[in-house]
């Protein structure tokens, strides 16, 4: 079922829900209080997303990727092609979606101080990590179930990124196998570890991303608990058929049998697929179990940024998920400086959660990140219209970049130094 099964009338309650959110900047107008309550609560926006003037009637909505103008074009579309509750799953954020909100919001906590009389007639938006070039330091955030959104799932993806020559970084809750995406991908990619509440599971993840062919291992450390996800469970309620078709829910082993990474995997004893138990002795035998390199995902504190470079270990990412971890409040590009002087240099920084513009990235890269990873963004295009879709989003991300560099005077990344950032 899509949106349009219902003639264009979901889609009017949704755009109406959506301004109705938009006016009132409250996640109870956004799940879909009535609007005299809406209207009661109602402050001016803080930040107006740019959707808002994005067409969002179906007969408006772009058909081609190439009309896109931005990344926030794909959304509306994926929504129109995507059953509820799959969108609903991509779009979630937690409780109060503080932190989603935030994730965009912060961004304008931060400014930008552009040099003049530069030459940026060539930009050289190349990267170099852990001895792998990339044409740009914009990188492919792990999501898990692809094929929820279109048939090609991560094999779409891939490709997409092999044209940009993006880093990938697989979910262990791929609908691909590794070893067809690093095929498709025609180069090494990460492979995203959750590293369940069985050691023995999780080493079997390991040793097989390794075995494909994957250099590095982010191990996710940001999801130890439960987590209240209202925007899923409100739009799988608009969603009527029936799930157990496709999904068998009867138990964890059940539903993740046809995953391809747990195929082969004794999971007998597997009640999570997050590690509430895990700490840095995790960490330290991982170490001793894989020569991937290790990149810890999901730090926000500088205590543990420290912690993370003083042990060795090869990188971290600030994330806090797509706003899926807690709903703390906080932005990544908030928390990303205290992270980068907690590890002054030693090991790279990638940040990921709320990036959808090229000034976005610019911010980050000033602060001394050395990577910038996108999620929702990438399947947006997915889910719109493949990978060509995929492929269009990270031309935008690029040409958005390119533009942002040059407005900035720095004709490299090495050129974004941190006096071309503010905080206001
Ligand atoms: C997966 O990483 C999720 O947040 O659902």
């Amino acid at each position: 079922m899509t949106s349009h099964d219902k003639s264009g009338q979901y889609d009017r309650e949704f755009n109406r829900r959506r301004f109705l959110s938009f006016l009132a900047a409250s996640p109870l107008a956004a799940h879909g209080a009535t609007s005299g309550f809406a209207q009661g609560l109602s402050a001016p926006p803080k930040l107006p997303d740019p959707m808002i003037w994005a067409p969002l009637e179906l007969d408006k909505l772009i058909t081609d990727p190439k009309q896109a103008i931005n990344v926030f074009d794909f959304e509306p579309v994926m929504r129109k092609n995507v059953p509820p509750a799959h969108f609903g799953y991509m779009a979630s954020g937690i409780d109060d979606e503080a932190t989603l909100r935030a994730n965009r919001a912060d961004f304008q906590k931060f400014q930008l101080r552009p040099r003049r009389l530069v030459d940026v007639s060539k930009v050289d938006m190349s990267v170099t990590l852990f001895g792998q070039k990339y044409d740009t330091p914009i990188f492919i955030c792990p999501t898990g179930s692809n094929k929820a959104y279109h048939d090609e799932g991560e094999t779409a993806v891939a490709k997409a990124a092999k044209v940009g020559n993006h880093l990938q970084i697989l979910s262990t809750q791929t609908t691909v196998s590794p070893e067809e995406v690093i095929a498709a991908q025609g180069k090494p990619i990460w492979y995203q570890l959750y590293a369940t509440n069985k050691w023995d599971v999780a080493k079997a993840f390991v040793m097989r991303a390794e075995k494909a062919g994957c250099v590095a291992v982010a191990v996710t450390v940001d999801r130890n608990g439960g987590r209240n996800q209202e925007t899923l469970m409100r739009l799988r309620r608009t969603d009527n058929r029936n799930c157990v078709q496709c999904h068998d829910n009867s138990s964890l082993a059940a539903q993740y049998k046809t995953r391809p990474m747990y195929q082969g995997v004794d999971l007998s004893g597997l009640t999570n697929i997050q590690s509430s138990a895990m700490t840095w002795d995790f960490l330290k035998r991982l170490r001793d179990t894989t020569k991937m390199k290790i990149v810890i995902k999901g730090l926000l504190a500088h205590e543990d940024a420290k912690l993370a470079a003083d042990n060795g270990f090869d990188g971290i990412i600030v994330s806090n998920h797509g706003a899926r971890s807690e709903d703390s409040g906080r932005s990544t590009i908030d928390a990303l400086p205290e992270c980068i002087e907690a590890v002054g240099g030693r090991i790279p920084v990638i940040v990921d959660s709320g990036f959808r513009r090229g000034t976005d990235i610019v911010k980050a890269l000033a602060m001394g990140a050395s990577g910038v990873a996108v999620g929702r963004p990438y399947l947006w295009g997915l889910g719109a219209f493949g990978q060509p879709g995929v492929e269009r989003v990270l031309e935008l991300l690029r040409i958005e970049l390119r533009a942002a560099m040059q407005q900035v005077g720095a004709p490299s990344i090495k050129d974004l130094k941190p006096g071309i950032v503010r905080r206001v």
